[in-house]
Order: C-alpha cells, then structure tokens, then sequence
C-alpha cells in the first residue's frame, strides 16, 4: 500500500524510485546504517530498475518531493533510471550504492546543500567524473558561477522549460560518454604501446648485443671491411629503435601516472662529470670539445636515473645538433635555494617561436643533426616531465644561428 502510493511513476520500463520515501520510513524505525542497507538490498542488484544496463542514471537531489516527482517524470519519459535523495547526506549515501552518470542538482537543502555536495564530488577520484547539473531558484549571476567553478557541468534555473532539461540533460550525457570512451582508448592505446615496446625490446638488445660481439676485436679479424660496415649498421639501427622504445615507455608510463621516482639526498656533481665522460665519447667522433665548469654545490634530492636521463638528452643534444669541431659547455652553480645546471652550444640555435613547441612530444623543430644523428623528438618531453617532478624547471636561451642553453634548475629542499 505505502510502496504503491510511492511509486506513482511506472512509465514503460522506467520507474521512478522514491529512495528517500523509505530512507525516512526506515530511518524512523530503524538506525541510520541499517537503514541504508535496507534500502540498497531492496534497490539493488536485484532490482528490476538495473535489468538494463545500458540506460543511464539520473540522481535528482532535491528537498521537495514535488520537484522530485516533475523532474523524474519528465526524464522517464526518456527512458533514463531515476534515483533520488533529499539532501546532500543523503545523495551522498545513495552514491556509495549506486553510480549515477548525471545528477541533478538543487542548491538550497537542509543538511548538507548542493554546494557542498558538488564539491565533495568533484573532490572524490570516484566521482568527480559525474557531471553535474544545478537546477536551482536560485538565479543571481554569482551563484551560477559559483556553481561552476565548484567542477558543474551546467546550469538551470527554475522555473524551467522540459525542453532545456531535456536537451541539456542528453548533452552532458552525451559528453560523459565521449569521455568515458576516450579515458578508455586511451588506456588502451598506453597498454598497446607498453606491450609492443617491451615485446620489441628484447629482440632488439639481442640483435644489438651480437652486432657488437662481431664488430669487437675478437669476431672483427674475419671480417671484411663491407661486412664490418653492414653490422656497423645494424648495430646504430638497433641501438636507435632501442632508445625510441625506452623513450615511448617512458611517455606511456609518465602518461599512466606510474612513472616511478626514487629520491635520494645527495651531490649532483659526479653524475654529471660521469654523463659528461660518456658523452665525450660521441663528441670526440665529431672534433667536438666539452668545457664544463662545475662549482661546489650544497647536496640535494634527486633521482640519480632520472638526473642521467636528462644530462644525457641535453648532452647529446648539444652534441648531435653542434657543428664539427665547435665547443660544447657545461655549467654547474647554486643561486638562492636553487641549482642550476646548464648545457650550452655553438650549434644553429631555435628560433623563438620554435622554443616552446621543443618540451611537446614528439616535436622536430627542423634542426639537421650534424652526424648522421637519429632524432624522434621524445627526449625533450620526457626531460620536462622529470625536472617538474623534482619541483624544478628548465628553459631554454637561443639565438638562432649563435646556439642554444638548456638551463635546468633543482630546488634546495
Ligand atoms: N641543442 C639544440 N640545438 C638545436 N636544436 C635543438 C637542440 N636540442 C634540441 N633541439 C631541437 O629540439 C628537438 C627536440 O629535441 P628532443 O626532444 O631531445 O628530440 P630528439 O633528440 O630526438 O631530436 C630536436 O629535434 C631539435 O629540433
Ligand atoms: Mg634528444
């Protein structure tokens, strides 16, 4: 008798639940979290409102049953599975049962107002996805904004047209499942992309591996020269294709917010006299000279892979984009509670509308490499992306034609 009176809406298939009707029959009876349970156990799995799956669900929240009952009727005529509480508490308890994909929202409740509850929403990793429409009498310009700014989706002010409820409510559906569809092709994208570069990678190093086995002094005596130069290929080949992996892995992780760091206390100084050795290497090859001037500095956190990571690209980028026989400098100093390092070179430089594209993945900005030098145009991105997770920046200084700076600072804790 009570559930029948309660249930005035029974359109089709859709069924207007009136969840704080029987959230206050029990509440009066029984206590808060029995109440609850009660509720969702009636309502939930097994309740023929979620036979199908794929109709949205609308919370209405709103303190008046009559507002409640206008704006449920109107959306089951959509077709959409209408839930609805009374105050910001109470939506609150209905959403650990259910996840709706719109709310609709009224501002002025007892309890705990809209306000408040949208930003405890957007708050929430859970749900600050759902969007969220204020429906609200409330219609001064402030309070609009207001809304807004707490992460609302929309607006409507009461009293309101069916049309616009119903239109506005089918467009911020509309886009919750763009979204929802793009997150997912997205994290499908980074899954492929980690898998095939895994995959990839170890076939690689074994290519490369015994291309150097055969280029090193002992498989070396039996080859001809034109074969020594076809291995040598390989050998620089599989060595780009390996770092063009790491690289794409180490976007994907950054992207997928697992890109691990591993802080330590310590000087910066031996890591980078180390990169600037290992990098001396492939200056020598091009008559290239590196000058580095490294002052004493106070220890500070950082992550030794990751610092080497990045000396490493500025390092080599110096180096491949120099010209033959010019100087490449490195510098090391503290300025107020900051360390600075700074790679400079006498190479052709970035002009400055080139210098802010040069931190976006997989930006070229035209420059030829001077040695035959590979270049995907990763190295930056992921350069940036560790510096800012040492709270630190980098930037660059060029003159086109009179070279480039990289300048990287790391804060003293
Ligand atoms: N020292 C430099 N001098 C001139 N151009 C540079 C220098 N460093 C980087 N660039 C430009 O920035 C681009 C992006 O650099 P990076 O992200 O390290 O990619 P990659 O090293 O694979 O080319 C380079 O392709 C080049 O066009
Ligand atoms: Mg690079």
């Amino acid at each position: 008798m009570l559930f029948t009176e309660y249930l005035p809406f029974v359109k089709g298939n859709s069924i207007i639940c009136s969840i704080t009707y029987w959230y206050h029959l029990v509440l009066s009876w029984q206590g808060k979290r029995q109440a609850l349970f009660l509720l969702s156990a009636y309502f939930l799995p097994e309740s023929p409102i979620m036979e199908n799956k794929q109709k949205h669900r609308i919370l209405i929240v709103d303190d008046r049953q009559d507002n409640i009952k206008v704006l449920g009727a109107l959306l089951a005529q959509e077709e959409y599975l209408i839930h609805a509480a009374q105050n910001g508490v109470q939506a609150s308890e209905v959403i650990k049962h259910i996840t709706p994909d719109l709310i609709l929202l009224d501002i002025m409740m007892p309890e705990m107002d809209g306000y408040e509850l949208c930003r405890r929403l957007k708050n929430d990793s859970m749900t600050s996805d759902i969007p969220v429409i204020f429906i609200s009498a409330k219609s001064e310009i402030e309070d609009e904004k207001r809304g807004l700014e707490l992460g609302a989706a929309d607006y409507i002010t009461k009293p309101f047209s069916h049309a616009i409820v119903k239109a506005r409510v089918k467009t911020q559906l509309a886009l919750y499942e763009q979204n929802r569809r793009l997150v997912e092709l997205n994290r499908l994208k980074d899954r492929f992309l980690a898998m095939a570069a895994h995959d990839l990678r170890n076939p690689l190093t074994i290519i490369k591996s015994f291309s150097e086995l055969l280029l090193g002094s002992e498989g070396n005596a039996e080859l001809n020269p034109k074969h020594k130069d076809y291995i040598s290929t390989i050998n620089n080949a599989s060595s780009g294709l390996i770092s063009l992996l790491n690289n794409l892995l180490d976007i994907t992780t950054i992207e997928s917010g697992k890109f691990h760091m591993d802080f330590k206390k310590g000087d910066i100084e031996p890591f980078i006299r180390e990169r600037i050795e290992i990098n001396r290497l492939n200056a020598n090859k091009k008559n290239i000279v590196i000058n580095e001037e490294l002052f004493n500095v106070p220890d500070l956190f950082f992550d030794r892979d990751r610092i080497n990571q990045v000396l490493d690209n500025l390092l080599s980028n110096a180096i491949k984009f120099s010209p033959k026989g010019s100087t490449v400098h490195v510098f090391l100093y503290n300025k107020g509670r900051k360390v600075f390092v700074n790679v400079r070179d006498e190479g052709p430089g970035i002009s400055e509308e080139n210098q802010p594209k040069l931190f976006g993945e997989f930006q070229k900005v035209g420059t030829k490499t001077t040695g035959g030098e590979k270049s995907t145009g990763l190295g930056l991105s992921i350069v940036k992306k560790i510096i800012e997770m040492h709270k630190g920046e980098i930037n660059v200084v060029s003159t086109p034609g009179a070279g480039a700076e990289f300048i990287f600072s790391l804060p003293l804790s």
